[in-house]
């Protein structure tokens, strides 16, 4: 897998063919504080965007459709969340009385699947914005979020387009700004289902509730709490273990990491947050140099805006 990082500092306006990017995501901590009647967990987490992820571009239709034109690999169009996001947002729009031309929408798919890096929610975020804007229908920012927790509970946050603060199923969002960093990211050679996680009975579903307080504003912001779901990964999944215990190896020996490693969402990814690019990027070639062939990595800056939501 190739991720090229972009610096996205520019606040960018949707066009029809024009590359958008759909950003990554790291969970800096994610405790599961309890579970919902229908079997939903309730959590409490840090979402902060990645300056690297996937892109998507789209095309004009006047049929009405929506249609992927590139295939991605394991993800039948269908099924893809890209194509149900852009139904969905043509739906609401027609309750409202409005008439959508149709959409044809390619994605250039660098983030890994099953990686808990929300490349698949991040995609869904930024058809949501880009057709909002190129259908010009008008939409509001929290009108948007709720058409997206339908398709996942990790849309919203992309849609909101903050760095947050998360809590119910990760909907209840408050952003947040964050200390500058950059992370190493291990891709371990393992795609991990994030049900098979979450059913897990040894799962801790009973962590203390935090309050933003309790973190807002730390300067160890990346020490603070755990993520529970990584216990469950690391004992079903030798990959995720292993990437985990290198990382902390090759954490050891180098100054200028902010904290200890660990993984993000439901796995496979984990990351080590570091001070500057450069120790990022002497953690990473380490790491993988005694990593199993088939691990990859990249490193990527913190980003607390989405540059879609930045321009709206
Ligand atoms: O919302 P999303 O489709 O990403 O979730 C995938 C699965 O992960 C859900 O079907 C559910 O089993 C589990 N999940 C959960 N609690 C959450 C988020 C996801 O139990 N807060």
């Amino acid at each position: 897998m190739q991720i090229t990082p972009e610096l996205l500092s520019q606040p960018i306006v949707a066009q029809w063919g024009v590359w958008l990017p759909a950003p990554a995501k790291i969970n800096l901590f994610l405790h599961v504080v309890g579970r919902r009647p229908d079997g939903y967990h309730l959590l409490q987490t840090v979402f902060r965007f990645l300056d690297c992820g996937d892109r998507l571009r789209f095309g004009p239709r006047q049929d009405g459709l929506v249609q992927r034109v590139n295939d991605v690999p394991g993800v039948p169009a269908e099924q893809d969340l890209c194509v149900r996001a852009a139904r969905l947002l043509a739906e609401a729009a027609e309750v409202r009385g409005l008439a959508v031309g149709g959409a044809t929408i390619e994605v250039d798919k660098r983030l890994p699947m099953g990686g808990g890096l929300g490349g698949g929610s991040s995609d869904a975020a930024t058809v949501l914005l880009a057709l909002n804007q190129l259908w010009q229908t008008g939409f509001s920012n929290d009108e948007l979020q709720a058409l997206g927790l339908q398709l996942g509970a990790d849309v919203p946050v992309f849609v909101g387009g903050r760095s947050a603060f998360a809590e119910g199923v990760g909907e209840a969002l408050q952003s947040l700004s964050l200390p500058p960093a950059w992370y190493a990211v291990v891709v371990p050679p393992v795609s991990v289902p994030t049900p098979v996680i979450f059913s897990a009975e040894e799962l801790t579903r009973n962590s203390p509730r935090v309050k933003i307080s309790d973190f807002a504003g730390l300067v160890a912001a990346h020490e603070f709490g755990r993520n529970d779901l990584q216990a469950v990964a690391v004992s079903r999944y030798p990959e995720v273990a292993e990437a985990l215990a290198v990382l902390a190896q090759v954490a050891n020996s180098e100054s200028g990491l902010l904290a200890p490693p660990r993984m993000s969402g439901s796995g496979a990814c984990v990351f080590a947050a570091c001070g500057s690019a450069s120790v990022a990027q002497n953690v990473l070639s380490s790491a993988l140099a005694k990593l199993p062939s088939g691990s990859s990595g990249f490193v990527a800056q913190g980003m607390d805006v989405h540059p879609l939501v930045a321009s709206s």
